[in-house]
């Protein structure tokens, strides 16, 4: 697989929106680390949470094309797209009617997160009525909840309800004695993700990797299994086809 075309689907990279990019100067950095990380394609996701002060669309939008501009005056062959990490409330649905809150790159995807202390009914039920709407909800993090933790048959649950898992890169790097990524891990074994994702909010805090955990992965997972989370499913939001 080639390692320099890499999509990162869960960014905060657009500049002095939320915690993630405070000004151009670090959303350069994280450009610049993406590059070095082989990442062609990162969908930035700034935080919208119903009731707080989000940026206008319009606003993100204009962010979006000067980040893609510094790119190009940096020649980097990186395409920025657009979309919104959701924080799960009852107004989140009109919200994305309204198109004040956006799904993934104008697809049916929509990245989702929940308090990370949310019992799991709520989750259930809130990723079910997303889904009845028509959306295909992505799991933020899903490796952060604490009501998923060590609960496997909970993940399939939501699995078969018809969301997908996606799970930071960050969580996955370590080595054997990390207890954490080695359960991170089997649950990627096991076909329990659908996608790997930085989550960066600068090139401290989640940098956004996607190299090194294709390489770190590789020795343990299945070619196929891994070519799949990290490529094909990614592609598939951007086709704006099922996974
Ligand atoms: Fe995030």
């Amino acid at each position: 697989m080639c390692t320099n075309e890499f999509i990162d689907i869960h960014t905060h990279i657009l500049p002095g929106v939320d915690d993630g990019a405070g000004n151009m100067v670090q959303t350069v950095q994280m450009l610049l680390h993406a590059k070095q990380q082989g990442i062609k394609t990162i969908i930035a996701t700034p935080h919208y949470a119903c009731g707080a002060e989000n940026k206008p669309v319009t606003v993100l939008l204009e962010l979006q094309e000067q980040v893609q501009m510094e790119a190009s005056r940096l020649n980097m062959e990186v395409q920025i797209l657009l979309g919104n990490e959701l924080y799960y409330s009852d107004g989140i649905l009109k919200a994305l009617e309204t198109g004040e809150a956006l799904t993934l790159a104008a697809s049916r995807y929509i990245l989702v997160e929940f308090s990370l202390g949310e019992s799991y009914q709520t989750i259930y039920r809130g990723l079910g009525q997303l889904i009845l709407a028509g959306y295909v909800p992505i799991l933020a993090h899903a490796e952060r909840y604490h009501c998923l933790r060590k609960k496997e048959e909970r993940i399939k649950d939501i699995i078969n309800l018809g969301a997908c898992i996606q799970m930071n890169s960050a969580s996955l790097l370590g080595g054997f004695f990390n207890r954490e990524a080695v359960y991170n891990k089997k649950l990627v074994k096991k076909g329990l993700v659908h996608f790997i994702a930085s989550d960066c909010h600068n090139t401290r805090h989640r940098p956004p990797k996607m190299k090194d955990i294709y390489k770190n992965l590789e020795k343990s997972i299945n070619s196929a299994l891994l070519k799949r989370i990290i490529m094909e499913n990614p592609i598939k939001i951007l086709e704006d086809k099922y996974i």
